[in-house]
C-alpha cells in the first residue's frame, strides 16, 4: 500500500467548544459519505465565546493533538470563535501534520462572491471583537458595509433547546432589531449554533435578506480540498466518533438534534 493511499484512509477530525460544531459534521458527512470523522466538542469549557484568546488557543492546541493522535488527515476548527483566534496558531504549530480548515474563510467568500453590499454579521463575543468578519469582507470586496454585533444569549439559548418559541423569537427580535440591520442584503450567522435558528431568522427577516450559515459552504470546501490534495477517502469502513470532554444526558440529547440522526456521545479525558 502506498503513502498516498493510507493519507486518504485517514479520519476527518472536527471540533467545536460544544455541539453546535455538528451542525458542520452533519453537513460534511452529507457531502462525504465516504469519509471517516471523529468529533470533539469541548464541553468541559464551553462556552468559548467570552474566554480570552489565549484560553481557546491553548484548548484548541490540546484537541488537535488530540485528533492528530486519532490519525486525522484533516482537522475542521467547526467553531467561529476558535477559527477566529486560534486558526494561524494551529497551522503554524502543526505545519505539515494536517490540514486545517476554519469556518470563516468559505462563509466569507459566500458572501463577497455574491458582492452584497451591506452584510449583517452575529456571532460570539470573541468572534466579533477579533473583527475577523468585517477585515476580511473588506479586504475582498471593498465596498460593502459590514454591520457587525455579539450576540452572546443565542448560543446558550440553543444549546438549552429554546428555539422555535416565544423565548427564542423575542431574543432574536431584541437583537435583530437595532437599527443598522434594517437595510441588510445579507446576514451572516457566524457561530456553528446558529443553524438552529435560520429559519426562525429568515422569518424574522420576511425572508428578504439572504441568511447564510457555516455549513454547506464549509462542507464544501472541505470536499474541494480534500480533492486537490489527493486525500479523498475511497470507502468508509467503521462508524464516526463522536467525542466530548465532560459527558452529561442533556448534551447526549441536544446533541441529536444538532447532528439530525441519532448518535452516541464517548467520554474523551483529554484536560
Ligand atoms: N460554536 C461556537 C462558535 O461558533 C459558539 C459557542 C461558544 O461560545 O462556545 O463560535
Amino acid at each position: 500500500m502506498t503513502e498516498i493511499t493510507d493519507a486518504r484512509n485517514k479520519s476527518i477530525g472536527i471540533f467545536d467548544s460544544g455541539i453546535g460544531g455538528l451542525t458542520v459534521a452533519n453537513a460534511i458527512q452529507k457531502a462525504l459519505p465516504n469519509e471517516h470523522l471523529i468529533y470533539f466538542g469541548d464541553t468541559a469549557h464551553l462556552p468559548y465565546g467570552d474566554k480570552s484568546e489565549d484560553a481557546i488557543r491553548f484548548y484548541s492546541l490540546k484537541i488537535s493533538k488530540f485528533l492528530l493522535d486519532q490519525n486525522c488527515k484533516m482537522i475542521v476548527i467547526a467553531c467561529n470563535s476558535a477559527s477566529s483566534v486560534a486558526y494561524r496558531t494551529l497551522v503554524d504549530f502543526f505545519e505539515g501534520k494536517a490540514l486545517f480548515v476554519n469556518v470563516v474563510d468559505p462563509l466569507v467568500k459566500a458572501a463577497t462572491d455574491h458582492g452584497y453590499d451591506n452584510i449583517g454579521v452575529i456571532a460570539t463575543k470573541v468572534t466579533i471583537r477579533s473583527n475577523i468578519y468585517r477585515d476580511k469582507i473588506k479586504q475582498k470586496l471593498q465596498k460593502a458595509n459590514v454591520y457587525s454585533m455579539a450576540t452572546p444569549l443565542l448560543a446558550p439559548m440553543i444549546e438549552e433547546g429554546f428555539y422555535q418559541g416565544n423565548i427564542s423569537h423575542s431574543v432574536i427580535d431584541t437583537y435583530l432589531g437595532r437599527k443598522e440591520f434594517a437595510d441588510l442584503d445579507a446576514l451572516l450567522l457566524a457561530c456553528t449554533h446558529y443553524p438552529l435558528i435560520k429559519k426562525e431568522i429568515e422569518a424574522y427577516f420576511d425572508h428578504k435578506v439572504d441568511v447564510l450559515d457555516s455549513t454547506d459552504v464549509v462542507a464544501n470546501s472541505v470536499k474541494k480540498l480534500l480533492k486537490e490534495e489527493n486525500l479523498l477517502s475511497p470507502k468508509r469502513t467503521k462508524k464516526n466518533d463522536f467525542f466530548v470532554s465532560d459527558y452529561t444526558q442533556s448534551f447526549e440529547d441536544t446533541a441529536k438534534v444538532f447532528y439530525g440522526e441519532e448518535i452516541k456521545l464517548e467520554t474523551a479525558n483529554i484536560w
